[in-house]
């Protein structure tokens, strides 16, 4: 696509309609490497590199949030040189992007369990949170070693303990409660989750918080994943009607 063509395809977008939170679950990285006769791990470079791009088309279009699905819990128990090349690559973003993302003025953002990350990748992800906080534009928040079901089960257990301490009655608890004990307690809820690779699954993310997502699948493979599929897919977005269980307009 020309970049004519890509700004009046940008131009088409609805300034006032953009979702505030976009979360992204990239697949397909090993699928892109086994197609080209390549190691796994060149998909997960080739894909650390669309998170680039990506993450500079969402603050030039003006997304507030981009929640990026990085690593699961499930993702532990995959090949241990895997699972060390993906946290190389993770601390080398991490370490590369600082500049960047203060440049930019976005903020960095986790959620899943920090502790079961290697030191090193631990307080390489602890130093851009913290050297970032104060960026205002922008979140990118990466989940890191994050599993929805955890997450509910480490929720109930901050708020059994509430209880049990005397500072809550079971009744009292609300909806309202479980999201502030959530990982996402200071984030809105997605407006729109997109999944590449074309699996029409969720895979353990965000379980509680997508109860009213919009949903779009794309059978690109994360590491084609391109800007002007992020533009279309917001301009689908756009023309959909949230109803959110209510009667239509
Ligand atoms: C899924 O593809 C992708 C992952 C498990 C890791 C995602 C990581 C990156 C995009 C790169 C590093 C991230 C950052 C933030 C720098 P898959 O391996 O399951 O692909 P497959 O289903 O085709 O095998």
């Amino acid at each position: 696509m020309s970049s004519n063509q890509f700004a009046s395809l940008y131009a088409s977008l609805d300034q006032s309609k953009l979702p505030a939170h976009v979360a992204v679950i990239m697949d397909g990285n090993g699928r892109w490497a086994k197609k080209r006769l390549l190691n796994r791990i060149r998909g997960h470079e080739k894909g650390a590199e669309v998170v680039r791009t990506i993450v500079t088309a969402c603050r030039e279009i003006g997304i507030a949030v981009l929640t990026l699905y990085a690593f699961s819990t499930e993702n532990w128990q995959r090949p241990q040189t895997e699972v060390s090349a993906l946290m190389a690559l993770l601390k080398k973003f991490l370490k590369n992007e600082k500049d960047e993302l203060l440049d930019k003025d976005i903020r960095l953002g986790h959620i899943g369990q920090a502790e079961r990350l290697p030191q090193d990748v631990r307080e390489t992800l602890l130093q851009t949170m913290d050297a970032t906080q104060h960026c205002k534009k922008m979140c990118l928040n990466l989940a890191l070693s994050y599993g929805s079901r955890t997450e509910i089960v480490h929720m109930t257990q901050k708020l059994a303990r509430k209880c049990r301490q005397g500072e809550l009655l079971p009744g009292q608890i609300s909806e309202e409660l479980v999201a502030e004990h959530l990982y996402t307690h200071d984030l809105p809820d997605p407006d729109l989750l997109i999944r590449t690779s074309g699996e029409m699954r969720i895979s353990n993310f965000l379980l509680w918080q997508i109860a009213y997502s919009e949903i779009y699948v794309t059978k690109t493979l994360w590491p084609d994943f391109e800007r002007e599929e992020l533009v279309q897919i917001l301009i689908d977005y756009q023309q959909r009607d949230r109803r959110f269980g209510k009667v239509g307009k």
